[in-house]
């Protein structure tokens, strides 16, 4: 199943059709942002049909209270939501006294780009109005050199006849949630000024009984208008700032404006700087005009893409693919606020919004790792070991000991309200602690082990061996009561990722303990009260976890009674019914064997190298039938281990199934907003899948392939202080040494001597 409205091109994303019936998805492909925050491609001008108006900021949310049928004890009090925020970009637009809005007027041409290169939004439209036909230009950017700043600029032609163009750009904060309980609005109006070209307006969140933080904002408005200005107002009302301008139009002759917006919020200003700050970068960026400032913002990206790229010869679409999700993902996050986080759909959705979730570590964080500067991933592991408070509250919550990260949060409190996620989906603790050994084994940082790590691996471990219990009759300790990363089952008993990952938490975390003893720094281990009792027992919970596992199948087993079900490939399910999340039951899918997303083999895949190949195998060939990928982060996986197996063609599908989840709207719900975590996993595909690389054993190897009809892909990545630009051709790669000193790595089994460049012959 997918859907395709956009045009294939390496760097950009075309629409060359006005798409009213699905306004939503576009919007969400069309989405821009510079980590501070983010918008969906919503028109400037009036938009009548269904749409859905979006645009947020980095880490300012609202505790919206939550809201069940049925209370279950445990459950947090509130739903975090990631809220839009004032809408700033509204420009309404008049020929005389006619009003343009493509959902009513009559299109005639419409075209809408999304430029990747240099992160600029490009829409041109001509339309039929009672005084002949009309053209419209409109660009947008979200500064990455300034990011409180918004630049768009607009500009209107009337074609056939002299007119009255009047723009009318405004800032609205009536806006709402789509997700929010009974309408609630979650905004109030401080104060507003406006004078005929400028204009500022302060909102403040709502009061909350959680004692969650309350955020202020201040958008603050320039208007530079070009052309023939016939008159000039200022308009205000509760909520909302707007210049009025009108300008005689001679037919043919373009009339515009350039419109410099600047937020500020309480997330890094006191609430009396706010207007100020805000009014003095619109001013600047208005100064400054915006063709400057659009080239210093193409150019920082171009810097961003040097870095990054990842470039495909020979498939148009797998490159379109890999672009996007870098794109996306370099918008919604670049590591300069330590204090923000991925959303699984960034600045893009109100779903899942911009909460983090076990997806940052699980996905994205082995890509920046290698693309970004080390105290990037290291302060996404400061990120949650800032949030310990919360993860002890979690865990107490439900009764246990230790730290529970959370499912869905902002602060580390959970807040997510499902009882098979919130108390059931406990594997996420395994994620974070994880990312601790990625970052060590990959960065070769060991100090991040004293300084930080070891607080948070030893409170997950005091969670799982209070979660844990000892089965008698078996002489092992058991989970049960899970949700696996499966969320088409819930409440099953010995989950073996949950199991496996839980039993690895405890063997890590006591490798760390025995190497601190080794170099002397046990301070932490005091502060955290550890004794040797309680190490003894994690150690025997470690060497007794149940692992399901069968003897006939040689597979491990999902969970207790998965082999119980009745087993059937998803290939049998007729297409019209995919996918089933949108045409079942939930209830006919908890009851089948079908698997949203990989479950045992997402095991295997973080703990690969504790695998053979034969395992993998195995436990590929029984499990993958039965997947429905019906999860973004699901293909990623399974294309990594298909790659290792050799299984290349499996590969390259899960490849491009990840790589343009969204482009070709596979899960049939990008409307709601992209997928943005499960972006990590394409670059995953092809860096960790086709290139092979791996880093566990704290070397670094390569085992490429060249999926077939590719002439050659190539993508560069840092390791230990040097950058190597590795591309895989025809029957050979070449690993390039462009910054630092030699290093030794593995290229297919082989061992080398990285010094310069080395050309091998596969
Ligand atoms: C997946 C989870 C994921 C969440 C947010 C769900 O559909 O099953 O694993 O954390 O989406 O991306």
């Amino acid at each position: 199943m997918f859907k395709r409205l956009f045009g294939i091109n390496e760097w950009k994303i075309i629409e060359d059709d006005i798409h009213i019936q699905d306004m939503r998805l576009s919007e969400s492909i069309m989405s821009i942002g510079n980590g501070y925050m983010g918008m969906r491609g919503n028109f400037e001008e009036k938009y009548s049909g269904d749409m859905h108006l979006g645009t947020y900021i980095g880490g300012v949310w609202f505790p919206d209270k939550t809201r069940v049928g049925w209370w279950k004890n445990g459950y947090p009090e509130y739903f975090g939501k990631v809220i839009n925020s004032a809408n700033f970009t509204g420009i309404d637009v008049r020929i005389n006294d006619f009003e343009i809005d493509l959902a009513k007027n009559e299109v005639l041409e419409f075209y809408r780009e999304l430029d990747m290169k240099s992160a600029v939004l490009y829409r041109c439209f001509i339309v039929n109005t009672p005084y002949g036909r009309v053209k419209v230009r409109t660009e947008r950017f979200l500064s990455i050199n300034q990011p409180e700043l918004c630049a768009i600029k607009y500009m209107v032609c009337s074609l056939d006849n002299d007119a009255a163009v009047t723009l009318t750009p405004y800032m609205n904060g009536d806006v709402h949630n789509e997700d929010s309980n009974y309408q609630e609005k979650f905004w109030e109006e401080v104060s507003r000024s406006s004078k005929p070209l400028e204009a500022s307006l302060i909102m403040r969140t709502k009061e909350n009984p959680f004692g969650a933080p309350r955020f202020t904002s201040c958008t603050s408005m320039r208007i530079m208008p070009y052309g023939a200005v016939q008159a000039c107002h200022s308009r205000q009302s509760h909520n909302f700032v707007a210049s009025k301008i009108v300008f005689e139009a001679k037919k043919g002759q373009w009339a515009g404006i350039d419109k410099f917006v600047a937020l500020t919020t309480t997330r890094r200003l006191k609430e009396e700087e706010l207007e100020n700050r805000a009014a003095e970068l619109a001013a600047g960026a208005a100064l400054a005009g915006y063709d400057r400032l659009k080239q210093l913002h193409c150019e920082a990206w171009n810097t961003r893409w040097d870095k990054a790229d990842v470039e495909i010869v020979g498939d148009t679409e797998a490159q379109q693919g890999i672009r996007f999700n870098i794109f996306q993902l370099f918008s919604t996050y670049y590591g300069e606020d330590c204090t923000l986080n991925f959303g699984p759909k960034g600045f893009t959705g109100e779903k899942y919004g911009g909460a983090t979730y076990w997806d940052t570590e699980a996905f994205v964080f082995p890509m920046y790792l290698a693309i970004a500067a080390e105290e990037v991933t290291r302060n996404l592991l400061i990120y949650r070991h800032s949030q310990l408070e919360g993860a002890f509250e979690n865990a107490r919550r439900i009764g246990m000991r230790g730290a529970l990260y959370p499912m869905v949060t902002f602060t580390g409190v959970e807040c997510h309200n499902e009882w098979e996620i919130t108390f059931e989906e406990i594997h996420r603790n395994a994620a974070i602690a994880f990312a601790i050994f990625q970052y060590v084994s990959y960065t070769g940082d060991k100090s991040y082990i004293a300084q930080y790590g070891i607080d948070v691996l030893l409170e997950i471990s005091r969670f799982w061996a209070s979660r844990v219990h000892y089965s008698q009759r078996r002489k092992m300790y058991m989970i049960h009561g899970v949700t696996g990363p499966n969320e088409y089952e819930n409440n099953v008993s010995n989950n073996w990722y949950t199991n496996r990952m839980a039993a690895w938490c405890l063997e890590y975390t006591l490798d760390c303990i025995a190497y601190l003893r080794e170099i002397n720094e046990t301070e932490k281990l005091e502060e955290h009260s550890l004794t040797l009792s309680e190490e003894e027992n994690w150690r025997e919970i470690a060497r007794n976890m149940y692992l399901p596992y069968d003897d006939e199948l040689e597979v491990f087993v999902q969970h207790d009674t998965f082999l119980d079900k009745e087993l059937r490939p998803a290939v049998e399910i007729p297409a019209e019914e995919r996918p089933i999340n949108q045409h079942w039951s939930w209830d006919r899918i908890l009851r089948s064997c079908y698997i949203k997303q990989a479950d045992v083999l997402q095991g295997l895949y973080f703990l690969g190298h504790l695998y053979d190949r034969e395992t993998k195998k195995k436990n590929f060939m029984f499990y993958e039938p039965m997947t429905v990928h019906e999860s973004s982060l699901s293909p990623c996986v399974h294309s990594i281990i298909a790659a290792e197996l050799g299984i290349e063609d499996k590969a390259v599908e899960m490849y491009r199934r990840t790589a343009r989840l969204d482009l070709d709207n596979y899960n049939n719900d990008t409307e709601d907003g992209l997928h943005i975590t499960s972006m990590g996993g394409s670059w995953l595909a092809i860096v960790q899948g086709f290139a092979g690389m791996r880093t566990a054993g704290g070397k670094l190897e390569f085992n490429p392939f060249l999926p077939e009809g590719w002439e050659s892909y190539s993508f560069k990545v840092n390791y230990r202080g040097r950058r190597l630009k590795i591309c895989v051709g025809s029957g050979k790669t070449a690993i390039t040494l462009e910054q630092g000193e030699p290093l030794n790595i593995t290229l297919k089994g082989e061992e080398l001597l990285l010094k310069e460049e080395i050309k091998c012959v596969i």
